[in-house]
């Protein structure tokens, strides 16, 4: 279980005001966690997510379920929106940035920390995925960008006798066809951000040096895999594993 209470203080953290605050979470939790951890700090705050029903105790939070790129909102409703998490999943992010603008008030924010994973080393989150849960916590893991520089075929090949048949093939499937990540790239989020009718008031990149040692572990170095990348999709941002936006809806 994550740690819903510091997620919601950091995501509050820059907040003038955030007890007066009636705030929209975006891609809440199954068990309304963050909605739970939130509540005490805001004055009111929904959720909204495209599945689950999370039961909650606290009278000034609820859920709905929708889809944020379409959502039932008044214009100009929400003082804020937050989301942990949730734009690695987000299929068609300009339409959510759209729709957020239109349900945030003049001067509201949006706040959010993700991981814009397909552009960086190990992109994807196989490591919640059963029956290989264990893959995320015990090298070796996939070879690093397999998804951007090797074919399907040749990581079932590199995989080969290291797991059983069916979960090898189950790995490489979730590698390339899961829909439970986009395919965005970091430098496209940047790109859709600074086009969106949001103003930018903070953009943090970071990367997982502890996690990119341990896929480079017996690997070649780094820069070979980045001149690879490179040659093959062109310059880019192919290190930062999570992106942390503040973005102000101008008004
Ligand atoms: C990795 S989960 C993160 C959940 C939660 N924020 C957390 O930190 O535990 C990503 C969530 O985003 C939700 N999601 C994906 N696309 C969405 C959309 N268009 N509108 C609302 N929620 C969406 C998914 O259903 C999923 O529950």
């Amino acid at each position: 279980m994550k740690d819903y209470d510091s997620i919601a203080k950091n995501l509050l953290e820059h907040c003038p005001d955030p007890a007066k605050a009636y705030v929209l979470e975006i891609g809440s939790d199954a068990h309304g966690g963050m909605l739970q951890s939130l509540a005490p700090l805001v004055r009111k705050v929904v959720g909204i997510n495209i599945i689950g029903n999370p039961s909650i105790d606290a009278p000034n939070a609820s859920f709905c379920l929708g889809d944020i790129r379409h959502t039932d909102f008044a214009d100009n409703s929400f003082d804020l929106a937050v989301s942990y998490a949730v734009f690695e999943h987000v299929r068609g992010i300009e339409e959510a940035l759209e729709e957020i603008h239109r349900v945030l008030k003049p001067g509201g924010a949006f706040i959010t920390t993700f991981g814009p994973v397909w552009s960086c080393m190990w992109g994807h989150h196989l490591w919640v995925r059963k029956p290989e849960r264990h893959v995320y916590n015990q090298p070796p893991h996939l070879p690093p960008y397999c998804h951007l520089l090797m074919e399907p075929e040749d990581l079932r090949a590199e995989l080969e006798g290291k797991h059983a048949a069916e979960v090898a093939d189950e790995i490489v499937k979730f590698v390339y066809q899961s829909d439970e990540q986009n395919q965005v790239h970091h430098d496209a989020y940047v790109k859709m951000v600074k086009a969106s009718k949001l103003e930018i008031v903070a953009l943090r990149s970071h990367r997982n040096t502890k996690l990119e040692e341990a896929y480079l572990a017996g690997r070649d170095p780094l820069e070979s895999y980045l001149e690879r990348l490179e040659k093959k999709l062109g310059p880019g941002d192919y290190l930062s594993a999570s992106l942390s936006l503040r973005l102000r809806k101008p008004g």
